[in-house]
């Protein structure tokens, strides 16, 4: 590969902590060609166990577990924030030119995103919110959606990519897809339905992004 083909090379590193189906579109769209310039430099998962780490290794990408209660228990002067600190630096081994939150559900802390905003490269943070803007921020936002549709609270739901900043599941969108809910649904019904649109959703983003960058 010749060097001006390596520097349009998006290279991603993906956080997870569980399943991985969205890290998992990401890797189907790079091998079916959807995604043409990306690359997957690492997956890390702050779980040991997360299934995602099986579909990296599957599709040979690097892997790297930090899970966060051991590394606070393992010295002196260790918290959240210098744990934010030593995940930036182990990201940026990987030289990414875009971070992607798929199901990563550890708040991430101002040392984390300064490191990424305020040194260069500047890199963007995205995360995968099954939310629409201002709506059900934090975790089970498809329950909190699925009860508020049943209280007459709302018609439909959705989802988001945003950029990450230091309010939880805020910052500027870059892509939302709303999503049905009908009377006859069932929280999993919801659910498998949320998952299949979000897999889309965030595959477009990430395109969307790669090629603004070439
Ligand atoms: C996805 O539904 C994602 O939107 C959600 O975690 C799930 C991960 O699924 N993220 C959040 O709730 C973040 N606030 P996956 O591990 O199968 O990709």
């Amino acid at each position: 590969m010749s060097s001006s083909e390596i520097n349009k090379e998006f290279n991603l590193v993906v956080l997870i902590s569980g399943n991985g189906t969205n890290l998992q579109a990401i890797i189907d769209a790079i091998e079916n060609g959807n995604l043409p310039n990306v690359k997957i430099s690492a997956v890390i998962s702050n779980k040991s166990d997360a299934f995602g780490l099986k579909r990296a290794e599957k599709a040979s990408i690097e892997t790297k577990v930090f899970p966060l209660q051991s590394y606070l228990k393992g010295g002196e002067g260790r918290d959240r924030s210098t744990y934010g600190t030593e995940l930036a630096k182990l990201i940026r081994t990987y030289q990414p030119k875009l971070i992607v939150l798929a199901g990563f559900m550890l708040i991430l802390t101002p040392s984390f995103l300064n490191e990424f905003e305020n040194n260069q490269p500047h890199v963007d943070v995205i995360n995968l919110h099954p939310a629409l803007p201002g709506q059900f921020a934090g975790a089970h936002a498809i329950q909190r959606a699925f009860e508020a549709y049943q209280n007459g609270q709302i018609k439909h739901t959705g989802l988001m990519v945003h950029k990450v900043i230091e309010e939880i599941d805020a910052g500027e969108v870059i892509m939302t897809a709303e999503v049905p809910i009908n009377a006859e649904d069932t929280l999993d019904i919801l659910e498998d339905r949320m998952h299949k649109t979000e897999h889309i959703t965030l595959v477009s983003a990430i395109k969307k992004l790669s090629q603004s960058h070439l």
